[in-house]
């Protein structure tokens, strides 16, 4: 059994949301151990989370740079090797940035930076560091969807014409008919969320999953946004057209007003001789549709799925995996990686979708905001 893996985190404190699917993605393939890192901006609220899930508390720091600093002065094999970044927004930037100039491994969360020009000031840095950088894009994890992306590569729908996304979740809709919480939340903060909420936060998943399902770059989106009041300067609610080609185009609908909605993820690409459906509330399902013959429902685990959705699952099929599964595929795929073994280019997430997912969101507001114009992306 190789030596596990020395893993930082910063942020994913026990406040924190996606903290706890990060913790248990680590460990769920024997492959990292945490060993410290900067859970919360309060050191002392670190200090203290850190003894309530049992980690050693000699390597918990203050800030990211005292983080790079007390780790230099380890002997090499004791050192971090990769930190995962699971903080607000605004931090991912400057965090990633002070890692990869240590020559430190980054797994982050999306959206990847602020702005676009920050995200290919990561890449620079990236390439000339030479280190890897994973992006926790989390729903490229599920079997299923990996079944998808090696179906489609494989020719089973034809040539692909047709690309929808629905990301419909509602959580934002009590918070945003509320002026006192509308202004607490970091999410509708430009400052600490970036310039859009809810195609920063859930449209980059649905644009990251067509292209990472279908293989195809989009090339060109008009986006029209709601911010249901004049006070509020964050979208809560989009729908994006976007085109790949001249006869090939689609749509991706992204909400978080969508009223009582939950996780409603549903990515569908559609080609010439069939299509295929993937629903993220009922993740061991993948729909394929061909014409004039019945639906199939392919499940995880069978042997007629492609090598890359069986590396995928961890046991026998009927017994659902989920969200924390589809993380720790992740974070296999980056320990791969680390140990300087073979990884499949969709093994997990880059650099490079991050630098595509901070172009594809600035596009959307630049439609918006200019009337709905149609805006290309960078190649
Ligand atoms: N991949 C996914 O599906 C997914 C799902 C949810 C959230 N996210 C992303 O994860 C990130 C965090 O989201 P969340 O919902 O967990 O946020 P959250 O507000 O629930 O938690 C943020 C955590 O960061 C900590 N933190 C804040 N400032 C810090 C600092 N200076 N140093 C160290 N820690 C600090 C907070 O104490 C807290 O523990 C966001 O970028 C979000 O977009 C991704």
């Amino acid at each position: 059994m190789p030596k596990r893996i020395k893993l930082g985190i910063l942020g994913g404190g026990g406040d924190s949301l996606i903290g706890i699917v990060h913790r248990i993605a680590a460990y769920m393939h024997d492959d990292y151990e945490i060993i410290g890192g900067v859970f919360n901006p309060d050191k002392a609220i670190s200090l203290e989370f850190a003894e309530e899930i049992d980690i050693p508390t000699n390597r918990i720091y203050a800030t990211v740079e005292e983080l790079v600093e007390e780790e230099a002065k380890l002997p090499e094999g004791e050192r971090v090797e990769v930190v995962s970044i699971l903080t607000p927004n605004f931090l991912h930037f400057p965090m990633a940035k002070t890692l990869m100039q240590a020559g430190i491994n980054v797994i982050c969360e999306k959206p990847m930076t602020m702005t676009h020009d920050e995200a290919t000031e990561l890449l620079a840095i990236q390439q000339e560091k030479n280190v890897l950088f994973a992006l926790t894009h989390t729903y490229t994890g599920y079997p299923m969807v990996r079944q998808m992306r090696q179906m489609i590569k494989a020719g089973l729908i034809g040539k692909v014409q047709k690309l929808d996304a629905q990301y419909y979740q509602g959580w934002i809709n009590p918070i945003i008919h509320d002026e006192e919480k509308r202004k607490a939340t970091w999410r509708l903060d430009p400052t600490k969320s970036g310039i859009s909420c809810c195609i920063g936060d859930i449209g980059t998943h649905a644009f990251q999953m067509l292209e990472y399902t279908s293989g195809l770059k989009i090339k060109s989106i008009l986006a029209d946004f709601n911010h249901v009041y004049g006070d509020n300067k964050m979208d809560v609610d989009g729908t994006v057209l976007i085109r790949v080609e001249e006869h090939v185009k689609g749509v991706i609908r992204a909400s978080q007003i969508a009223t009582a909605e939950e996780n409603n993820f549903t990515v569908a690409v559609y080609g010439k001789t069939g299509a295929l459906k993937w629903e993220q509330e009922n993740p061991n399902y993948l729909y394929f549709l061909q014409e004039g013959k019945p639906l199939q429902v392919l499940k995880p685990g069978h042997q007629y799925n492609f090598e890359q959705s069986l590396e995928a699952s961890k046991i026998p099929p009927g017994h659902p995996e989920g969200i924390f599964d589809a993380m720790g595929n992740i974070y296999r795929g980056m320990a791969k990686a680390i140990r300087g073994e073979e990884v499949d280019s969709g093994a997990y997430p880059g650099i490079h979708d991050g630098v595509r997912g901070l172009n594809f969101i600035e596009a959307t507001v630049a439609s918006h905001d200019q009337g709905n114009v149609w805006i290309k992306l960078d190649d």
